[in-house]
């Protein structure tokens, strides 16, 4: 008889306890207005929590402006405390946990007019011009922005937050051997390239102290020539460990500037996306876009094989993510020794099916992985299969 813990039983997150193993990964809502939480956003997280799920994620969150991925996030500062309580209020509501996903996008920030930051100058696609390498101040100033954004989180009401150390973001590229060419104490070997990461999680973790659960999303691999992958990753995830600031690791992969669809797997919603953008990027992107969205064939938990490697590496608890769709499959992650999986796609399509699951009304997914949520994020995100 199989000695893995049941996913749909209570299990311990640091100082929370979830109602059951099952995580509503972050994809960001599209549903916010001014910087703050919105109805719109409530009824999101409202209804993905009332159907079953142990904690769902609100998605990324910016530290500060400079760090927004997209116009309109959330920024963490002090006016975004009166929303994120009414949202912890619904969810606790309905028996969920809630985290908060936050993160500094970096070079990504571009997008949305700032000037965008990363270790080593780059050029900005997304903006048509170089990237500015941050400085020892900026990274001091971006380390307090991520402690005082867990603390904002905490007055929040929230049970947990998830730092972004994945996805090409300002962590990740630092993490990144292709995209950091920095030779100072930031730069160069794995421990310097690890060190602002890791200061970060400290600093949050010194900030919310046992107030919250601390989790990090991280890349095993970004999915490009040169960057980081899983030789180097699995030792992010043990000093990681060994700095005990953690209580999970969510395992993640691929770039949302450099290899998007690495993340995803599945076909490219190039006509989608197209869809979204202005006159003649959107002609280009419509001819020229499945050069800059390399497809990988989708397979049900794509990214189990290199998670097994983690497993194997660490103690800490393990959150298996990607391309999770079936009940067996959850079931298998817990005899692995995962302790959570986390759901994104499937739970966009079937807000209900954890429930589902449960009462084995069903074993599987409805979610075909087309990904034409993706540019949706820019309209309020949702599958586009259910009216
Ligand atoms: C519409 C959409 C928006 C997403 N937004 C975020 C985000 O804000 N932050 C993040 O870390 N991942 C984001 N993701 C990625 C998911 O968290 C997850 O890593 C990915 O979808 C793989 O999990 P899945 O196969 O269960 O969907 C998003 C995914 C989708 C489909
Ligand atoms: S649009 Fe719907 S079916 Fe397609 S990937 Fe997104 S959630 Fe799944």
């Amino acid at each position: 008889m199989s000695t893995a813990p049941d996913p749909f039983a209570p299990a311990q997150l640091g100082p929370i306890t979830l109602r059951n193993r099952i995580v509503k990964a972050a994809t960001f809502e599209g549903a916010t207005r001014d910087h703050v939480v919105s109805d719109r956003l409530i009824e999101f997280h409202r209804r993905v929590a009332a159907g079953g799920v142990g904690m769902t994620t609100v998605a990324y969150c910016a530290v500060s402006p400079d760090g927004c991925g997209t116009p309109n996030e959330i920024i963490l500062a002090d006016a975004a405390i009166p929303g994120l309580q009414r949202l912890a209020d619904v969810v606790h509501a309905e028996g969920t946990a809630v985290a908060a996903q936050i993160g500094h996008a970096g070079a990504v920030a571009a997008a949305t007019g700032h000037r965008g930051l990363s270790p080593s100058p780059v050029f900005s696609p997304l903006a048509m011009k170089r990237t500015r390498a941050v400085t020892d101040d900026d990274i001091a100033r971006i380390t307090r922005d991520f402690a005082d954004a867990g603390r904002v989180v905490a007055d929040g009401g929230f049970d947990a937050v998830e730092i972004h150390l994945g996805h090409g973001y300002l962590p990740s590229e630092f993490l990144s051997p292709k995209l950091n060419r920095r030779t100072d104490q930031w730069g160069g070997s794995l421990a310097n390239r690890a060190r602002f990461p890791r200061q970060i999680v400290t600093a949050v973790r010194d900030a919310v102290g046992g107030r919250l659960a601390v989790t990090a999303k991280l890349n095993m691999a970004d999915g490009v020539p040169g960057g980081l992958w899983i030789d180097e990753s699995i030792e992010v995830a043990r000093m990681l460990e060994a700095d005990g600031c953690l209580d999970a690791i969510e395992l993640t992969g691929g770039s949302s500037l450099q290899n998007p669809m690495y993340l995803f797997r599945g076909e490219a919603p190039i006509h989608e996306m197209a869809d979204t953008m202005p006159g003649v990027i959107g002609l280009g992107f419509r001819l020229f876009g499945k050069r800059f969205l390399p497809e990988y064939p989708f397979e049900e938990a794509y990214f189990l094989p290199y998670a097994r490697q983690f497993r194997e590496a660490v103690d800490i608890p393990l959150i298996l993510l990607g391309g999770i769709n079936r009940l067996d499959t959850i079931q298998r992650a817990m005899e692995e020794g995962f302790e959570f999986v986390a759901m994104g796609r499937a739970l966009l399509r079937e807000p209900d099916l954890v429930d589902k699951l449960q009462t084995r009304t069903s074993a599987e997914g409805l979610c075909i992985h087309c990904n034409k949520c993706m540019p949706t994020i820019y309209s309020g995100t949702r599958c586009v299969l259910v009216e």
